[in-house]
């Protein structure tokens, strides 16, 4: 049993003499009430109580039990003169007083900081181990990667576009008229992406409920904006999968993951705050990142350089990025979306997630998508080996109308599916 910890927080549980242990994975301090069902194994509050009495009705021993926590990184160095904001910090410490009020000895903390951590249990041995998910090598050769001209057009030239339909719809969501019938016969004119529509349709991350068989039920069961954000996924994870380099990311598919999670999180905060337009806060999440694509070949080449600039310098992936390439997947991906036609207020979402401050177009929409980037970096969600950076956080939320603790609500209002896809590894 293992997951894979950045603000969540792991623990595991055993008793020796019983021979019986567990690992949870907690998301959240505790229920923040909102509408979306409850599910108690995923607070501390509710999941840590239900976790140890499970074990004790498995035969298990309370006064035997010792745990190890992991995980509950910063949400960002600001954090540190916020309380609010260290929803990890808050996470392990409702961890810490369950287990003190319940009589269960720690054995072992790793908890805090920025990094993410590896927590595995050996369902034989009843062992616990806790490593970073990232050590910088002590010494290593450096020889500088700087790309030239003709390997960034290569770079450019090689990356497949994201489907047609995709670039049509989304220009229809732009200008709101459109005609569902005549997308729908597009889809259903292209095999490959009607079956892998309908199978996302299917997936546990779409929770639809009930079996979906065609693209019309799809349209009566979900409705057509829901349907037009699967067809707009379904075709940005195809472009995703022409990737078979991991460098930005520990897990096959990560950087999909990533790109899902914050669509679904932009969607949310667009809902929440009432800014900007939802459908098109989740098309910007989920092609945030399309720059990666292009420059995650020449990161996994330069691995070692790339993550001690990172890691170990604490140097913005941006900045990283032009240092060591000569520019950044922001700018990357900007390039690709020019070079496809979308719309301006995308590209400019592209171009400035990392620093909204700079938007040019649409500055609430850019805000939404830093923000919903930077939760779901936080959260690991896609196991993305790069950090999150919170320098623009607090005028995020200034800008969005957010406070600080209402993130946690934001979070408690995200599929829960999308926390347990970043559990999922090779
Ligand atoms: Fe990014
Ligand atoms: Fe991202």
């Amino acid at each position: 049993m293992e997951a894979y910890l950045g603000t969540c927080v792991g623990v595991t549980l055993k008793d020796d003499q019983a021979k019986l242990g567990g690992l949870i994975h907690i998301l959240l301090p505790e229920p923040t009430g909102t509408d979306i069902p409850f599910e108690p194994a995923i607070y501390a509050t509710t999941g840590l109580p239900l976790f140890i009495d499970k074990l004790c009705s498995a035969g298990a021993s309370k006064d035997n039990l010792t745990a190890c926590i992991a995980g509950g990184a910063l949400v960002g160095k600001i954090s540190e003169q916020d309380l609010w904001l260290d929803i990890g910090g808050r996470t392990t410490e409702a961890v810490e007083n369950i287990l003190r009020e319940q009589g269960v000895w720690v054995d072992q903390i790793e908890t805090g900081g920025l990094s993410a951590y590896r927590m595995a249990l050996d369902l034989q041995t009843l062992e616990t181990k806790i490593e970073p998910l990232l050590t910088p090598p002590e010494q290593i050769v450096e020889t500088r990667f700087q790309l030239g001209k003709k390997d960034l057009a290569d770079a450019i030239h090689n990356v497949k576009p994201i489907p047609q339909i995709a670039l049509k719809i989304i220009r229809m969501l732009e200008n709101e008229n459109y005609d569902m019938d005549h997308v729908a016969q597009e889809i259903r004119k292209d095999q490959v992406i009607s079956a892998k529509v309908l199978n996302f349709a299917n997936s546990a991350i779409i929770g639809a409920g009930t079996s979906i068989d065609s693209i019309d039920r799809a349209l009566i069961v979900l409705g057509e904006r829901r349907l037009f954000q699967l067809i707009v996924s379904v075709t940005v994870e195809i472009f995703f999968s022409q990737n078979r380099a991991r460098g930005y990311s520990l897990c096959k598919g990560g950087l999909f993951y990533h790109a899902l999670a914050t669509a679904m999180t932009a969607h949310e905060i667009s809902v929440f705050t009432s800014r900007g337009q939802p459908d098109i806060a989740y098309t910007a999440g989920l092609l945030h990142d399309i720059g990666k694509i292009a420059l995650d070949q020449y990161v996994m080449k330069d691995g070692p350089f790339f993550y001690r600039s990172l890691h170990k310098e604490g140097l913005e992936l941006c900045k990283v990025e032009r240092e060591r390439f000569g520019l950044s997947h922001t700018e990357m991906g900007a390039m690709l979306a020019q070079k496809w036609d979308l719309p301006e207020n995308l590209v400019d979402a592209i171009r400035y997630h990392h620093k909204p401050d700079f938007a040019a177009i649409d500055r609430q929409l850019v805000t939404i998508v830093y923000l919903a980037d930077l939760l779901m970096a936080s959260f690991k969600v896609g196991q993305q080996l790069t950090l999150p950076d919170s320098t623009y956080l607090q005028e995020a939320l200034k800008e969005l109308g957010l406070h600080p603790e209402q993130l946690t609500v934001v979070i408690d209002r995200i599929p829960r599916t999308v926390f347990d896809i970043s559990m999922v590894h090779l």
